[in-house]
């Protein structure tokens, strides 16, 4: 399967398809949360694309700093640690709106299990739009996946990249739950409904950065270059 497949003006280089296809089935198989809950099917496909990318980075950038905004019990966030064996800074956000997971605890036991350095892992236990301000530090990988309103995607994505324009910083920004194939998504209203799709296009087009979506990933992943 070619995992870069999609539209988009974004090139990525191919080895981090030979990377996914080469790696691990399912980065952590022992991957649990207290309630019970199951991964969503596409899940460790996601996690599975973090490591490979990652693993890629790794050769460029040897200290990799990351962040995940909607980071649940860290289905997709232990394909980062794990890729990161131990190095770097992971940052978590999530408000435990869904309830599925028990948040930070059952996040932080996924993590920590992937031999994630526990001194390098900081949880922020809130709403994005409370957490993320000028302030926060930049990171090189960031994960979207939280608020799935028009709005509040927008919000993160927006706030994402003016964070690493303030600092001048280059990075890649991915964007889960983007597949406007389909109307899913309970945040859709009249005037969105591809909310997460839409809040993608319009931030990659008003920033004028090289933009794709991989759709062999379940729920299509965005990625912007910056
Ligand atoms: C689709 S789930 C994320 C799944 C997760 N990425 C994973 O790999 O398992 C969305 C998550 O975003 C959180 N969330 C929703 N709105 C948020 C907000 N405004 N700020 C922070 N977290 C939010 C929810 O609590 C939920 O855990």
């Amino acid at each position: 399967m070619n995992i870069l497949e999609g539209p988009g003006s974004l090139s990525l280089p191919e080895e981090i398809n030979t990377m996914f296809n080469e790696g691990p089935e399912d980065v952590l198989p022992e991957f649990k949360v207290s309630t019970g809950r199951l991964r969503p099917p596409e899940h460790p496909g996601l996690a599975k694309f973090f490591y490979a990318f990652t693993k890629h980075f790794l050769f460029y950038c040897p200290i990799v700093s990351v962040l995940e905004i909607g980071v649940g019990g860290g289905a997709s966030a232990v394909g980062f640690t794990k890729a990161m064996a131990g190095g770097g800074i992971m940052r978590c956000i999530d408000n435990n709106s869904y309830k599925t997971v028990n948040y930070p605890e059952d996040c932080k036991a996924n993590i920590l299990a992937t031999g994630f350095n526990e001194g390098n892992l900081h949880m922020y236990e809130g709403d994005s739009k409370s957490i993320l301000d000028n302030n926060f530090p930049p990171s090189d990988l960031t994960h979207i996946d939280g608020d799935h309103t028009y709005e509040g995607a927008l919000y993160d994505i927006i706030m994402v990249i003016n964070i690493m324009k303030l600092n001048d910083e280059r990075g890649y920004i991915f964007v889960h739950d983007i597949d406007n194939t389909r109307e899913w998504l309970i945040e859709r209203t009249k005037e969105h409904p591809h909310p997460v799709y839409e809040a993608f296009m319009e931030a990659a087009e008003d920033y004028k950065l090289p933009w794709k979506i991989l759709t062999n990933i379940g729920k299509h992943l965005g990625v912007l270059e910056i």
